[in-house]
């Protein structure tokens, strides 16, 4: 009956006037060249927009490849941890990087009693806040120059790199990328790297990338699977050229990324394959030979630049620059965003606890550390109520403990959780129980806001 009382002419009017206004905003804002033709050629605004990342030239990759065999053969055949080969790779790496206008760091360790290096270099700018890392171990065993493991993921960044840097990239997110040391000797660079960030600072990485292996000479098409924002990007650039992609399954945890894993950072990277055997399938819908390994040179002398696949190179290495310029230049979720589950969920007096649950998705990283629990319970005695919310994994944060004194009625509350630990992707669930008989209700609704 309200609605109906004033009849059309209200809200029409209010209309015709928003109209008028948007108009007049989108001729304000064409150049002065086009002034006066329709609104709608108005540009988009070009922080919307997002940048297509460069074309990475194959040859400069190849390059790299053709440097680091050069150093191996000047330096007794290998780039190994303890070796001479292996601090002339980092400082081959560091000089490229530091030419470019990257900030680099060497961080010494000490493994099996020779020193290790990880080089660290940052893109000025973008947000302290949520660091992009990409990183990709620089030795090899001992037993050859490793160009495919791992010259091929050290060559791919390192020209993802300095493309950043002729593009002038600004990007969202602050861009960090890592060569790491004595890979092969158990992943102790990174693992190193990642134990010796201070709490906070490890909760600003808000991804790690992962190239090991991405040239292998039988190549199949692998991306890790874990975060899933990370997979995505690189399984929809593989969709864009129709290569199909398969999980990667040889051996999870056998490269940099388990540290990041390990610590609660997203994870997720390429791989082209290693000693496991091509399949039929698999050769049908790759190329190259089935019943061979990826990699026939994997851990051998063999491992030169004749042991790459000049396609895989190329196409990991884009990949890679892709996954930069999108996850890169992706802002922040504007904060204040909402997920709610309206849905009424009966709570069994003195019976047992149930959920509701919350699925948060498009995220990257993890949680903040002030989120935000809107609960709405109906019940007719509130003391009789336990309320926890229930993170992804199941971690359980208690919201709300039973008290036979608390003798009002329903739940109607924000909290605040520290949640910074926990993936902000997943299942969220409220946890309800009824501890005490007489008294009823049920879940009315509740929200989460990142
Ligand atoms: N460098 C790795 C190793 O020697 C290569 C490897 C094997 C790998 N399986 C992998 C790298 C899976 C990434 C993912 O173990
Ligand atoms: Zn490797
Ligand atoms: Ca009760």
């Amino acid at each position: 009956m309200r609605s109906s009382r004033p009849g059309p002419l209200r809200p029409l009017r209010r209309r015709a006037a928003a109209v008028a206004a948007v108009a007049v905003t989108a001729l304000l804002a064409v150049t002065p060249a086009s002034y006066g033709s329709a609104p709608a050629a108005a540009p988009a605004a070009p922080a919307a927009r997002a940048l297509a990342a460069p074309d990475i030239p194959l040859a400069n990759v190849k390059a790299h490849l053709t440097q680091f065999q050069s150093i191996a053969a000047a330096n007794g055949g290998n780039r190994a941890h303890g070796r001479p080969g292996y601090k002339a790779s980092v400082d081959h790496v560091k000089a490229k990087l530091d030419a470019a206008g990257f900030t680099t760091t060497v961080q010494q360790f000490t493994s099996s009693g020779a020193t290790g290096y990880n080089l660290i270099a940052d893109w000025p700018g973008g947000d302290p806040g949520q660091v992009l890392m990409t990183g990709a171990h620089l030795d090899s065993v001992s037993t050859g120059a490793g160009i495919n493991d791992n010259g091929s993921g050290s060559a791919a960044v390192l020209e993802a790199a300095l493309a950043v840097s002729r593009a002038r990239l600004q990007p969202a997110k602050h861009l960090r990328f890592a060569w790491w040391g004595a890979e092969e000797l158990g992943i102790v660079g990174s693992k190193h790297y990642v134990n010796s960030l201070s709490t906070t600072d490890r909760s600003r990485i808000s991804g790690y990338i992962n190239l090991d292996m991405v040239a292998s000479p039988n190549a199949g098409y692998f991306v890790y699977d874990d975060d899933p924002a990370i997979e995505k990007v690189f399984k929809d650039w593989y969709a864009g050229i129709g290569v199909p992609t398969e999980i990667e399954t040889e051996g999870d945890g056998r490269s940099d990324h388990a540290p990041f894993k390990t610590a609660g950072i997203p994870v997720g990277g390429l791989f082209t394959g290693a000693g496991r055997v091509k399949t039929a399938a698999q050769a049908t819908k790759w190329g190259g030979t089935s019943g061979q390994a990826f990699d026939r040179c994997y851990h051998s002398s063999c491992d030169s630049t004749a042991n790459i696949n000049d396609t895989a190179l190329d196409r990991n290495s884009d990949a890679l620059a892709h996954a930069l310029w999108t996850l890169g230049t992706q802002a922040a979720p504007a904060p204040g965003t909402s997920f709610e589950n309206t849905t009424d969920v009966a709570v069994p007096d003195g019976g047992a606890a149930v959920t509701s649950t919350v699925t948060v998705t498009g995220r990257t990283g993890n949680a903040p550390s002030a989120l935000r629990v809107d609960v709405d319970i109906k019940h007719t005695w509130r003391g009789d109520l336990v309320v926890d919310l229930l993170a992804p994994d199941g971690t359980a944060y208690r919201l709300k403990n039973s008290s036979s004194s608390d003798s009002a009625d329903d739940v109607v509350a924000a909290y605040t959780v520290n949640a910074s630990t926990e993936t902000a992707n997943g299942a969220w669930r409220l946890r309800v129980q009824d501890v005490a008989a007489q008294d009823t209700g049920y879940i009315d609704s509740w929200k989460l806001t990142f």
